[in-house]
């Protein structure tokens, strides 16, 4: 069914796309456009997905191309293109093959559609969005990266299970690059408003935040073959759905920074609102000398992968 629906985009049609694309229909917020390298494989998801519309009561348009031109009038593009690592292997690990996806899709992007918010989710997440932003051209706020979200549910995940409670109720955060050098930050984690720090003991605080900085590896040495999905095209769909409708969300989220926590010139997970025109506002947290150098130290080791392995 055609609707007068705003359109997302969904590049990539697999594990992560797809999951994102799924969770898009049930939103009924917008009509999916996924596009793929391969046609017929977003065509064949596009009219599963379409099909579960009358088991799920959604409707609006899902469909499936490998042609730029269907997306010129998406308001949101979400990326998730490129390869999935494998048990052994780092998200860096991932750099060479994925930069050339990321190139050419945001070529796609930035001739087909000059206007769209973007939001990265292919990894090595941190450098694959400073990278975007360098093949479209667009400002800043309008290329961000998705890790920010799926992180801090990871940590709040692991908190529930401590303490017996409501998943809804841990308000996470966790800041700088996805990967292990990620900063989870417990003074301002907090669940019904009170913080981790008065709730659990040292010790299992320092766990929780080992066991959140290597969650995707975990999940990788399960699977065998690929990485997680579920969760981050949960986070992507909602980093859409926040800027679609303007919802001024306050995330975390992978934003250029221009000074903000003594770093320039660098993607990196901070606290961000995010709404129509992307990234909104980026708040510095007063972070603890240990915190900063954390955060610091994180984004100093994607920096030196962006001038050493992609030459910026
Ligand atoms: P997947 O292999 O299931 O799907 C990737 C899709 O990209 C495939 O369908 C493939 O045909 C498509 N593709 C490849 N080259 C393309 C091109 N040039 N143009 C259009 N489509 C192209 O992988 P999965 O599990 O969906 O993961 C996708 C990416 O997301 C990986 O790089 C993975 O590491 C990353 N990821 C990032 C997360 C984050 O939090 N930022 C979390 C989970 C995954
Ligand atoms: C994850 O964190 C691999 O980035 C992916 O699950």
């Amino acid at each position: 069914m055609a609707t007068g629906r705003r359109k997302i985009a969904v590049i990539g049609a697999g594990n992560v796309g797809a999951t994102c694309a799924f969770v898009l229909a049930e939103m009924k917020i917008a009509d999916v456009v996924m596009l793929d390298i391969f046609e017929g494989f977003a065509k064949g998801k596009a009219l599963d997905m379409s099909q579960n519309g009358n088991i799920l009561n959604y409707d609006g348009g899902i469909t499936g191309t490998s042609d730029y031109s269907d997306i010129a009038d998406c308001d949101v593009i979400v990326v998730t293109s490129g390869f999935p690592r494998k048990p052994g292997m780092t998200r860096e690990d991932l750099i060479g093959k994925n930069a050339d996806i990321v190139s050419q899709v945001g070529a796609g992007i930035r001739d087909n559609a000059p206007n769209a918010v973007v939001i990265m989710v292919t990894n090595p997440l941190d450098l694959m969005t400073y990278h975007m932003q360098k093949v479209t051209g667009f400002p800043a706020n309008r290329v961000i990266g998705q890790a920010g979200i799926l992180d801090s549910a990871r940590m709040a995940h692991f908190i529930a299970m401590e303490l017996n409670c409501a998943e809804e109720d841990v308000s996470p955060m966790v800041l700088g690059g996805h990967g292990d050098t990620m900063v989870p930050l417990p003074r301002y984690t907090t669940v019904g408003g009170i913080p981790i720090t008065q709730l659990i003991s040292e010790e299992k605080i320092a766990a929780i935040s080992a066991r959140t900085a290597s969650g995707g590896g975990e999940i990788v040495k399960l699977l065998e073959r690929g990485s997680a999905f579920y969760a981050p095209g949960s986070a992507a769909a909602i980093m859409a759905e926040a800027v679609l409708n303007d919802r001024r969300r306050l995330i975390p989220a992978s934003c250029h920074l221009t000074g903000q926590y003594g770093l320039e010139d660098v993607y990196i997970g901070v606290p961000c609102i995010l709404g129509a025109n992307g990234v909104e506002r980026i708040f510095e947290l007063d972070l603890s000398d240990e915190e900063l150098e954390s955060l610091q130290g994180s984004a100093n080791f994607y920096k030196s992968q962006l001038s050493e392995i992609l030459g910026y």
